[in-house]
């Protein structure tokens, strides 16, 4: 994702922040208020100058020490007020601020359940981790800090210069003139940073996917002593982003100077300037007290804005980074799609697949689809499996059926109902699947084996048949049985424990369809037989699509599809296929050479 900044270069920052708006309308009113409130304090730093001016013309001139202390006070209760109504603006913007990161966070994390696969299969995880971790920071803090004092400075600085002209409009027009050059440089600069943070923010997100998969891997990178690479790896990629970040540093440190030292020029001429008119008594001493101390408070909202409009590019650079993942199409809605009736002139019941053929949306053009004209017809209550060499399209195949890919072409049955006309909710209910990789969720054995339920909810008795049938027996010698904790991804136990778990999962609920995609590789064979009896018992009457290879698995089935070339070779029973396809018998006996097979 790191070249996308490159291609995004004419965007405008005030467009891109202008898409949170949806998410801070419902704290327009203290924000607003916030914004005001800050306005005001500032503004009252404003009135301390003139103070300043009344002591000096007034009491110092007229020798009156009452008067000074009164001054002294005046000038202490602006200070104070000021400080005060600052606090109050913090305190109406903190906690609506944490309600809007949240609700933004929420809404990516829901929108990131719903993506379709393909795009999960698109996007390194390290990116979607640092958008809904990084980037939603820095949005909350833009609008916490620069948004508001974006406005409240640019207020304050032309209230000021207001101030400035009205006292002495020579004068002010001295410190006036760095305005326009200093606007172009602010420009000048706010372009080149966009490009820097983006490009900065873009490589936290690799960094972050090269972690994460260093510690999710980090058995493979024990295992393989490739501590070396992964660490150069890792190095490379943060020496990238340090040098990014110098250079954000750079552009900072430039304009910060511009930003410091032409005001501090300006102030030093009108000093100048000034001095001169006193000394020949065109101007009072206290008009000039008033203009340099309000041109000093000045200084502050003047410099502020280098870094707030630092801060508001990175934001918005983190906002188009967060609707980029927004902005991806949902899967369709949950609702039925309407027209799910059983399809006319096709015999209801089993589970068909018609002329299925698919290809994966990030193939290389010239490709081959995986599948191409796929026939099968598993019968009701039958049990079929599914045979085929290693990237045959097995796997493929069985994730159409829960259509966490869509079909390219054809359709795919389900009781006569095409499941691309069902919801997904009715698709859920009617079948159940289980991976060759068991995911197992950070919770109780129990809990991950329950998310099996449908709708209804399972309790003990259920969960306990499901153990069953998996022979997963093994959880009752956990320290605390099915309430055992397992760790992330179920790492602390067997790949298969695990299997068996995920097993138990997809037939907890009496699925009326059931796909299992290898479900039993990494079993020992009495296991497997005593899974197998077991789920002979449970898939009497559901219909199943069982991906296998060791012939103890195939046994298991009714009858047995050879996947090859993209389409359904040869369809029968074990026997059969062993007598009538070489393929079959070659793909079976695990011979070492294909000659004479095809
Ligand atoms: N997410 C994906 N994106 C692109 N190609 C894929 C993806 N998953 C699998 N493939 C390709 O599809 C083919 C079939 O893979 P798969 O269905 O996993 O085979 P099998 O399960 O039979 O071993 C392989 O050539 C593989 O490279
Ligand atoms: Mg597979």
């Amino acid at each position: 994702m790191s070249e996308q900044g490159a291609t995004t270069k004419d965007r405008s920052a005030v467009r891109t922040l202008l898409r949170l708006w949806p998410y801070v309308r419902p704290v327009r009113a203290r924000v607003g208020t916030a914004a005001l409130v800050a306005v005001v304090a500032s503004c009252l730093g404003l009135v301390i100058p003139l103070v300043l001016k009344w002591i000096v013309d007034g009491p110092v001139a007229g020798r009156d020490p009452g008067g000074v202390w009164w001054g002294a006070l005046l000038v202490l209760a602006l200070g104070v007020g000021e400080a005060v109504l600052f606090g109050l603006r913090r305190w109406l913007v903190a906690r609506p601020l944490a309600g809007v990161e949240a609700a933004m966070r929420a809404d990516l994390y829901r929108h990131l359940q719903r993506l379709p696969i393909a795009f999960h299969d698109r996007w390194p995880s390290g990116q979607l981790l640092s958008r809904a971790t990084t980037d939603l920071s820095l949005i909350r803090m833009f609008l916490a800090f620069p948004l508001t004092f974006l406005f409240v400075n640019g207020v304050t600085v032309v209230v000021g210069c207001g101030l400035l002209l009205a006292q002495d409009w020579s004068l002010g027009l001295v410190l006036l003139v760095p305005v326009a050059p200093l606007i172009a440089v602010c420009s000048l600069f706010e372009s080149r940073y966009s490009l820097v943070a983006r490009r900065a923010q873009d490589q936290v997100g690799d960094v972050t996917t090269v972690v994460e998969e260093s510690v999710l891997g980090i058995r493979v990178i024990k295992g393989f002593g490739r501590h070396r690479s992964q660490a150069e790896a890792f190095r490379a990629l943060s020496e990238r982003l340090r040098g990014t970040e110098l250079g954000k540093a750079r552009l900072l440190a430039g304009i910060w100077a511009v930003i410091t030292i032409v005001p501090e020029l300006a102030v030093g001429a009108a000093l100048v300037l000034g001095t001169v008119q006193v000394a020949d008594g065109g101007l009072s001493a206290g008009t000039l007290v008033a203009f340099l101390s309000t041109a000093l408070a000045l200084r502050w909202p003047v410099e502020s804005i280098g870094f707030l409009l630092a801060m508001s590019q990175e934001a918005a650079t983190s906002v188009e980074r967060f609707f980029e993942v927004m902005d991806e199409a949902e899967e369709d809605a949950e609702e039925d799609a309407g027209g799910s009736g059983p399809v006319a002139g096709t015999p209801p019941g089993g589970l068909r697949f018609e002329n299925v053929s698919f290809r994966y949306p990030d193939a290389p053009e010239g490709a081959p689809p995986v599948l191409a004209g796929v026939d099968l017809v598993v019968r009701p209550g039958e049990t079929m499996a599914l045979v085929g060499a290693t990237g045959s399209g097995k796997t493929t195949l069985t994730a159409l059926v829960p259509r966490l890919h869509e079909v390219t072409g054809g359709r795919i049955l389900l009781d006569g109902v095409d499941v691309a006309a069902m919801s997904r909710k009715r698709l859920r209910e009617l079948v159940s699947v289980a991976f060759e990789e068991p995911t197992l969720f950070s919770a109780s054995v129990g809990e991950n084996v329950l998310m099996g339920a449908g709708p209804g909810g399972a309790g003990e008795p259920e969960l306990r048949r499901a153990l069953e049938v998996a022979q997963a027996g093994f959880v009752r010698d956990l320290p605390q049985g099915a309430a055992t904790q397992v760790g992330e991804q179920g790492l602390s136990l067997s790949g298969g424990q695990r299997q068996r778990l995920a097993l138990a999962r997809a037939v907890l609920g009496r699925p009326r369809f059931l796909v299992l995609d290898d479900p039993l590789s990494a079993l020992d064979v009495h296991t497997e037989a005593l899974v197998e009896a077991a789920l002979r018992d449970v898939l009497r009457d559901t219909t199943a699509l069982v991906v296998a290879h060791r012939p103890s698995t195939v046994m298991l089935a009714d009858r047995v599809a050879l996947l090859s070339a993209g389409r359904i070779a040869a369809v029968g029973t074990h026997q059969e296929l062993l007598r009538d396809s070489p393929e079959y018998a070659w793909l079976m006996s695990g011979a070492e050479s294909t000659d004479g097979a095809r």
